[in-house]
C-alpha cells in the first residue's frame, strides 16, 4: 500500500482537470498532472492559479502519443489513481481533425492503458467516457443509461467508444481496476468559450456591456444534460473509491435545449434574445446529435452521489464571472 494517496491527471489544466486537483488537494492527496507543449506558454496553468505553488513542480509535460513520457509521467508521480481526462475534446473539431482525434481520444487511452501496465497494474484508473457515445440512441422513456446501445454520430464519439471498450476489456483481461465515468456535459466558468454555454454567456454579457453586438449560433435545437464540472469531478473520484471497478453514467437528469439556454442568459441579463442572436450553418455539424439526458440512478445508489448545482444555478455563477471579469478589466 502506498502511504499518501498520490494522484496523476492527464490533462490537468483543462476545465475538470483543474477542479479534480482543487477537489483531490483538499482531500489530502499529492497531485500531479500532465501537460502538453504549446508555442503560446501564457495562460496555459491559468485555471490552476489557486493551487499553482502547491502543484508547479509536479507538473510533467507528456502526451497521450507518446508512451515513453507516460511511463516517466507514472515514474515521478508514482501514483494510487490516474485520471485520464485528456482528449481532442470537441466535437465539431473532431470533425476538422478527425485522425488527430482517433489518436489522442482513442489510441491515447490505449498508451495510457499500456504504460500502466508496464510500470504497475494495481494502479486504479479513470477514464473519461462520454455521453457523446450514444449518439442517437435514447431509451424508451427518453433517458441515455449504462445499458443504453452506443451509437455514436462524431468522430470523437467514435474514438471515446474505443477508449470505453478497451478500457473494459483491460479490466477483463488483466484484472485491472479501470472505471468509466459515462459523463454528460459538464460546464462550469471555466470552460472553454468555444463551448455552447460558455460561449453564450461570454457574449451575452459582452453585448450587455456593449462591447459586441451579435451572438452566431449554430443548432439551437439540440438539448443537452448540463450538469456542473465541480460536481462531476467528486463523481469520479467516488467512482474509484468503489471496491470493484465498473461503468457509471453520470448526469443530472434534467435537459434544455441550447435555445432554452440562450433565453436563460439573456432574460438574466434582462435583454431581448432575438435582437442579437441568429444561426449560421458554420456552426452546425455534418451529423448532430439531437438529445441527450442521463439517467444516473447506479452512480448515485452505489456511491451517494448527488450535484449540488441545477442548470440555472450553473449559470448564474457563468454569468457572475463574466460581469466580474469585464468590471476588473476596466478598473
Ligand atoms: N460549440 C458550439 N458552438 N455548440 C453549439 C453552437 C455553437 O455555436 N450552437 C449550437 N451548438 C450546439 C451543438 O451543436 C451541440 O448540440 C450543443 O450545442 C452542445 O455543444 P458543445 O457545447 O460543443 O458540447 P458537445 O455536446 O458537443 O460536447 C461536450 O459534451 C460531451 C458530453 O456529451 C464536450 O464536452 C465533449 O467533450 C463531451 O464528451
Amino acid at each position: 500500500m502506498k502511504e499518501v494517496k498520490r494522484a496523476l491527471i492527464t490533462g490537468i489544466n483543462g476545465q475538470s482537470g483543474s477542479y479534480l486537483a482543487e477537489f483531490l488537494i483538499n482531500k489530502g492527496y499529492e497531485v500531479f498532472g500532465t501537460i502538453k507543449r504549446n508555442s503560446v506558454s501564457e495562460n496555459q496553468t491559468a485555471r490552476l492559479d489557486s493551487i499553482y505553488d502547491k502543484i508547479k513542480d509536479n507538473l510533467i509535460y507528456a502526451d497521450l502519443l507518446d508512451v515513453p513520457s507516460l511511463l516517466h509521467a507514472l515514474k515521478k508521480s508514482n501514483p494510487s489513481e490516474v485520471y485520464n481526462l485528456a482528449a481532442q475534446s470537441h466535437v465539431r473539431i473532431s470533425f476538422d481533425q478527425p485522425v488527430y482525434t482517433a489518436q489522442a481520444t482513442g489510441i491515447g487511452t490505449l498508451n495510457l492503458l499500456e504504460a500502466i501496465r508496464i510500470y504497475d497494474p494495481s494502479i486504479k484508473m479513470y477514464q473519461a467516457s462520454s455521453s457523446e457515445m450514444f449518439g442517437n440512441s435514447i431509451d424508451a422513456d427518453g433517458y441515455q443509461r449504462e445499458t443504453t446501445p452506443l451509437n455514436p454520430v462524431s468522430p470523437y464519439g467514435c474514438a471515446k467508444v474505443f477508449s470505453y471498450n478497451i478500457c473494459r476489456n483491460y479490466r477483463n483481461s488483466y484484472g485491472m481496476y479501470i472505471s468509466n465515468g459515462i459523463l454528460f456535459n459538464h460546464e462550469s466558468p471555466r470552460r472553454g468559450t468555444n463551448f455552447v454555454t460558455n460561449k453564450v454567456v461570454k457574449s451575452a454579457v459582452r453585448i450587455k456591456l456593449g462591447m459586441e453586438k451579435k451572438l452566431v449560433l449554430g443548432n439551437l435545437n439540440a438539448t443537452r444534460d448540463w450538469g456542473h464540472a465541480k460536481d462531476y469531478v467528486e463523481a469520479m473520484w467516488m467512482m474509484l473509491q468503489k471496491e470493484e471497478s465498473g461503468d457509471y453514467v453520470c448526469s443530472t437528469g434534467v435537459s434544455h435545449s441550447v435555445l432554452e439556454l440562450v433565453q436563460y442568459v439573456f432574460g438574466k441579463l434582462e435583454m431581448d434574445w432575438t435582437q442579437y442572436v441568429s444561426s449560421d450553418d458554420k456552426f452546425m455539424r455534418p451529423e448532430e446529435l439531437e438529445d441527450l439526458k442521463g439517467d444516473s440512478s447506479k452512480l448515485r445508489n452505489e456511491t451517494g452521489w448527488t450535484p449540488k448545482y441545477t442548470f440555472e444555478t450553473m449559470l448564474d455563477e457563468m454569468i457572475s464571472h463574466w460581469l466580474e471579469y469585464y468590471s476588473d478589466i476596466k478598473k
